[in-house]
């Protein structure tokens, strides 16, 4: 009987140490040491990969790596054109966003690709109804209800699936470790022996991983570390529209997004985002502007929603969905010192449409907008979009790829957008550009013009 005994591991970088820590000695976050008992005595055994020589940089053949088509045009170009074999892909996402959901959708609709569905949390039944509701293909997927890793290897090394999929990470074990499923210790055996699987056979492996709404139950830090290629699932699963986003790719750009709406039959490609980030009423409401914002190479628009009122206690409210709440404090700063607005007794409220993240600092000059359209009561016409960057001395900061930012808006109907006065972008037809250099120049135009 192997002896047990305590250690801490770091849910952000998997750092193992003997006793607690307030701050991981490795990685440097603090509050991530998690406790947990393995069994002693007892390593991990990972067969070396074996039949690989050290080879000279330029012998080694430039071919690019073969890609799987899922047959889901979002998804492929997410992961850069295709599925990459023998490549480790996680999928995390929060619980009941549409992991399971997706991840059975792409062998449905792949008839012509052997798949191995390995499901931990759902019974076959339960899986055969979600794939009948869901439509496609079922002749061609194989589905195994297991949870130990080693059995699971040895199925799909008997079926030699021409992609594995595995829900989820969390559910899984190996005999090696001895804690139990879902620990940091096990959730690092169940991903390497998946990577030295997919390595070894080429063939390629989906993995699920749930991540709690702060990113902190232990593993998907550590996993991200591990796998080829992290796609996350965003959103509110309460409306219908989901955002994966590619957060790591070892084979294909990263900042690249898709939009997802569930429907009654799965999850629906949205290929225009602009479509579900556009505003829903036809009227034009104060508080609310247009950003031209970007995602890896694809422009789009979304809606800013801001509400400022008076404080109602002491200390004023700011909120921000969707936004960095101390970028919306920087921001509101630059609005009371550089442009004199008192906002000091306001409450501010912020809120992106869609559920969506925003990280683009271009979309702060749409945020100021939306702010100052709350503040006076004063409504932004329809058809008018932002694409600027709001600098601490109060002026407006050109931003990368003004020019498809500006196309983008006039092919989606808009007449004019404002960018910065230090951007050059070529004259558009449809759309007219108006400059401005600081905020004081946006307010004059855009409620005094
Ligand atoms: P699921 O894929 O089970 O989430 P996860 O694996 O990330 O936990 O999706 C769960 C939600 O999706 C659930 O609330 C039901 C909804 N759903 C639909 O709206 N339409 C569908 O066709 C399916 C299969 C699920
Ligand atoms: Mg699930």
């Amino acid at each position: 009987m192997a002896k047990e005994k305590s250690v801490w591991f770091c849910t952000s970088c998997g750092n193992e140490s003997p006793k607690w820590l307030g701050r991981c000695p490795a990685c440097g976050e603090w509050n991530t040491m998690v406790e947990q008992t393995v069994a002693t005595g007892k390593p991990s055994k990972q067969p070396a990969p074996r039949g690989h020589k050290p080879q000279q940089l330029r012998e080694i053949g430039s071919a690019q790596e073969h890609r799987i088509s899922l047959h889901n045009g979002e998804i492929d170009r997410l992961l850069g054109g295709g599925l990459v074999e023998g490549s480790l892909v996680l999928v995390g996402g929060e619980p009941g966003i549409g992991k399971s959901t997706l991840s059975l959708q792409i062998p449905l609709g792949c008839p012509d690709l052997k798949t191995l569905y390995v499901s931990g949390e759902e019974s076959p039944r339960q899986v055969k109804m979600r794939a009948e509701r869901l439509g496609g293909d079922l002749s061609n997927c194989f589905i195994l209800s297991e949870t130990q890793m080693e059995v699971i290897l040895e199925e799909a090394r008997a079926l030699q699936p021409g992609l594995m999929i595995v829900d989820s990470v969390q559910t899984m074990f190996s005999q090696n470790i001895d804690s139990s499923a879902g620990s940091v210790s096990q959730i690092k055996e169940v991903a390497s022996q998946l990577l030295y699987f997919a390595k070894s056979t080429g063939i390629p492996v989906l993995l699920i991983g749930h991540i709690t709404k702060d990113g902190y139950i232990a593993g998907p830090k550590v996993l991200e570390h591990i796998v080829d290629v992290v796609l996350q699932f965003e959103g509110d699963d309460k409306g219908p529209y989901r955002i994966l986003r590619s957060i790591k790719n070892r084979f294909g750009s990263t900042a690249e997004l898709a939009v997802f709406e569930m429907t009654g039959k799965g999850l629906r490609e949205v290929t225009n985002p602009s479509e579900m980030l556009m505003p829903m009423h036809d009227e034009s409401l104060s508080g609310t502007a247009i950003a031209a914002t970007l995602d890896g190479v694809r422009p789009f628009l979304f809606e800013v929603q801001a509400l400022v009122s008076t404080a109602a206690y002491g200390t004023p409210q700011r909120s921000a969905t969707g936004f960095d709440v101390r970028r919306l404090n920087m921001l509101l700063a630059v609005l009371e010192k550089r442009a004199g607005f008192k906002l000091n007794a306001k409450d501010v409220f912020l809120n992106m449409a869609g559920g969506l993240r925003i990280t683009d600092p271009a979309c702060d000059l749409a945020v100021v907008s939306a702010v100052l359209s709350s503040h006076f009561d004063f409504a932004i016409p329809h058809h008018v979009c932002f694409a600027g960057e709001v600098g601490l001395s109060g002026e407006i900061r050109p931003v990368n790829q003004a020019d498809r930012r500006v196309t983008e808006a006039a092919r989606l109907g808009f007449t004019k957008i404002y960018i910065s006065s230090y951007a050059s972008v070529p004259k558009t037809e449809g759309i007219q550009i108006v400059k401005v250099a600081d905020i004081p120049a946006l307010v004059k135009q855009l409620f005094h013009g």
